[in-house]
């Protein structure tokens, strides 16, 4: 009689695991007024159905006790429609819906409408399996780390450039899909300070999972500083091993494409000119550091599979003075 109460507790712990709130991913800490939103609507629904629930589950109880077989008891009086119980059981509902639909319109309504003017502009661009950041007003791009300064509206403008991706970071906002041919766009105001995860929401291939994505939220003056750094040109190590990786990289296939501002132009790849500030690498899946860039570049698809990057038949010394030079781009 002991094994009851120990599969019990057990249960409760296995179910319970599942309810951390504040996960890396979590829609329930939002930090912009779009995530609010939703975590709004969300709320209502939540507390709607706890009171529906209540009621059920105590009319049930009632129903069940005052009801129950009793050795003695006659059938009770049988009853066959009710006016008044049907007009109850339709209304109810309705009004219900009613307050569901009624917030959830008008959030959609909000969170569809035009960004406010002066908003930070950033055309992301979802590739296979990788994403692509540009700030036209600051005539730069980057990859895979999406920096935004705090309390700035901002407009992501969502082009699809080979099949459909989901631009999904979960504490900024509901996800929006990255369709070839049409035009997207997802709006809001992050307002915490902070790095925050996020993943490409639909099937894209082979390496969809491989497609994570960070945002990093941080204060203005920081914010300007790091878009000072990506103006600039690329940096042009005067000696050692970077020197020497620069070397490999300009004659080698890298250029046809990647872009490193001065050094090469092809548009393939994620752009390199200020890679070494990256924290990461293959789109979030490694933090960037030496041996994980020339592993890397030695053989992508063992990292990544079904990434368009071949292994190009470089010596370890070779890739290993590459990862050297990119990391000097900061
Ligand atoms: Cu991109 Cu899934």
């Amino acid at each position: 009689m002991r094994l009851l109460p120990r599969l019990g507790l057990a249960g409760a712990t296995s179910l319970l695991a599942g309810c951390g709130w504040n996960g890396p991913q979590t829609s329930l800490v939002p930090v912009s007024d779009f995530a609010r939103d939703i975590l709004h609507v969300y709320a209502i629904i939540t507390w709607a159905t706890i009171v529906i629930a209540a009621v059920v589950v105590v009319v049930l109880g009632w129903v069940l006790l005052r009801f129950r077989a009793r050795p003695d008891a006659a059938l009770p009086p049988q009853i066959r429609g009710h006016a008044l119980l049907e007009i109850g059981w339709t209304i109810a509902p309705a009004l219900v819906l009613l307050v569901i639909a009624v917030p959830t319109i008008h959030i959609v309504f909000r969170t569809q409408s035009a960004p406010p003017a002066g908003a930070l502009e950033v055309i992301v661009r979802g590739k296979q399996w990788w994403w692509e950041f540009s700030y036209p007003a600051y005539q730069i791009t980057t990859a895979n780390e999406l920096h935004l300064p705090v309390g700035r509206p901002a407009v992501l403008r969502l082009e699809g450039t080979d099949v459909i991706h989901s631009f999904w970071v979960p504490q900024l906002g509901g996800k929006r899909d990255v369709i070839p041919g049409r035009h997207n766009q997802l709006s809001f105001t992050p307002d915490t300070p902070g790095t925050y995860l996020g993943q490409c929401a639909e099937f894209c291939g082979t390496s969809h999972a491989n497609m994570l994505v960070r945002l990093i939220v941080e204060p203005a003056d920081t914010f300007e500083r790091w878009m000072a750094s990506e103006r600039a040109p690329a940096a042009q190590p005067p000696s050692g091993p970077a020197a020497d990786g620069a070397a490999v990289f300009a004659a080698s296939a890298c250029v046809g494409c990647h872009t490193v501002r001065g050094v090469s132009s092809g548009v393939i790849g994620p752009d390199l000119t200020h890679f070494g500030g990256r924290t990461t690498l293959a789109a979030g899946m490694l933090p960037n550091t030496a041996d994980n860039v020339t592993a890397w570049i030695l053989d992508p698809p063992r990292i990544k599979p079904g990434v368009k990057m071949p292994a190009l038949g470089l010596s370890e010394a070779q890739a290993r003075a590459i990862a050297a030079y990119l990391l000097s781009l900061k």
